[in-house]
């Protein structure tokens, strides 16, 4: 017999079952509100029981928007998970994952889709403003998470989060992605083996071109609730950022110095330049702007629309890293040692592999029962999403003229001006 027929069998023998709920059970909205404390025992034992299952593991994702889609295309590549429902408040969008990733089960409440799947994890890529009740739902229900940047639009939540997730005993895995490429963890080397001594410096540049050719109408509709719920995008895309720097300095932050910049007509900003004081004297400067392709870019053909930058100075040496990078065409990254003894030059060709990376690492976390290295801890992704914050508050105490407001004031709209 089986380990797992005779696991469900004891499940049977002490009254807890692991079968699915009848046909009749899982007709109506069937979000089971009982607390009673069979049912606490019975999720205790469903955790034991998932670390001892034999893989695939049954997920679910919610959020089938831009990313969501990126991540379905990798969860069904990766044999160690079933993928068996999607949920999303969208039902255009259901129809089309449903289609084109064959997803048997696809709802627009997620509650519903916890009761009734019996899953092992979820996938949360919902936009960051509705990560934390959908998160908590799903640690309440005893679900392993992997779950996109950031954490939390709120520090306090990104904090009740991670207690509850170490109280249930729960993976929480929030999936910065350049912690999964190579160059970027190769800076990470670099630092830790100390190859430039003792760290002094980071710097992290980021000319983000992603609007196409204007700061207004439908170019920007698309980023409307990034700018009116997530506090924007030095919040929102800025966290990449903020994760690397601490992962680098490795220190908490003890001092945060910044301007911000809203290049939109929009109140969150969209640029910013921060000096960030580590409490072991490292120095950071955090700088950033998302601007359209026609500032960063005015060839059309250039693979430079996004401007990428980071450096780390040493007290013995300087590593420099540049990515050139257009969505969908070839891109490279150039890695650069200098020190006493030489410089050195290395070319990353295009990576694409960090989502699937994602899941391989979080297939092998939910079998050893903890997050492996690739992963942020849940305190560090907390504590991210608490620098974040800092970041913004701190810069629109302090904000800039953007680009936006400049072009308004000089009486043209911003793509008339830059195309004379
Ligand atoms: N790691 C990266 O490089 C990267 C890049 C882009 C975005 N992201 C992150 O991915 C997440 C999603 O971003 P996106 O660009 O795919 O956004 P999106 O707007 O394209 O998609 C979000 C989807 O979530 C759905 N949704 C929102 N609230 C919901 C709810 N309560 N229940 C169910 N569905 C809900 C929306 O209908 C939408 O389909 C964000 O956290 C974002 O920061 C990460």
């Amino acid at each position: 017999m089986r380990r797992t027929q005779i696991i469900k069998i004891k499940f049977q023998l002490f009254g807890f079952s692991q079968s699915k709920p009848k046909k009749t059970e899982r007709a109506g909205n069937s979000m089971n509100k009982t607390t009673d404390k069979s049912k606490d025992i019975s999720e205790n034992f469903t955790r034991s029981f998932i670390l001892k299952k034999k893989t695939p593991y049954r997920i679910g994702l919610i959020g089938c928007g831009q990313e969501g889609q990126r991540h379905l295309e990798e969860i069904i590549r990766i044999p160690e998970f079933n993928l068996v429902a999607a949920g999303d408040v969208r039902e255009e969008a259901l129809k089309n994952v449903a289609k084109t990733y064959s997803v048997p089960h696809v709802y627009t409440n997620y509650e519903e889709m916890f009761a009734r799947e019996h899953l092992d994890a979820v996938a949360v890529v919902t936009s960051a403003d509705s990560h934390f009740p959908i998160i908590k739902c799903a640690l309440q229900r005893g679900l392993h998470v992997i779950c996109e940047k950031p954490l939390t639009v709120e520090p306090r939540e990104s904090n009740l989060l991670v207690s509850l997730a170490q109280k249930k005993g729960l993976l929480l895995a929030v999936t910065f992605t350049y912690r999964f490429v190579p160059d970027t963890r190769k800076i990470k080397e670099l630092i830790t083996r100390r190859k430039i001594g003792r760290l002094m410096g980071l710097h992290f540049i980021l000319l983000h071109g992603t609007y196409q050719h204007t700061f207004s109408g439908d170019n920007l509709r698309k980023y409307e609730h990034v700018f009116t719920k997530v506090k924007g995008m030095v919040f929102d895309c800025g966290s990449h950022a903020f994760d690397l720097l601490s992962w680098y300095a490795d220190s908490p932050v003890k001092r945060v110095i910044a301007r911000a910049q809203c290049n939109t007509g929009y109140p969150y900003p969209d640029g910013c330049t921060a000096i960030l004081e580590y409490q072991n004297g490292v120095k950071g400067l955090y700088d950033y702007d998302k601007l359209p392709y026609y500032v960063t870019s005015f060839d059309e053909n250039s693979p430079w629309r996004n401007f990428f930058r980071i450096i780390a100075t040493g007290t013995h040496g300087t590593v420099l890293w540049d990515f050139a990078g257009k969505a969908g065409n070839p891109r490279q990254s150039i890695l650069k040692v200098f020190t006493q003894k030489g410089s050195k030059e290395v070319i990353f060709p295009i990576y694409s592999k960090e989502r699937s990376m994602q899941y391989q690492q979080f297939a092998l976390s939910i079998k050893s029962g903890e997050l492996t290295g690739y992963f942020p801890s849940p305190s560090e992704a907390a504590y991210t999403t608490k620098v974040a914050d800092w970041v913004v508050k701190d810069g629109m105490k302090n904000m800039l003229p953007g680009l936006y407001q400049i072009q308004k004031k000089r009486g043209a709209s911003a793509a008339n001006n830059q195309r004379k």
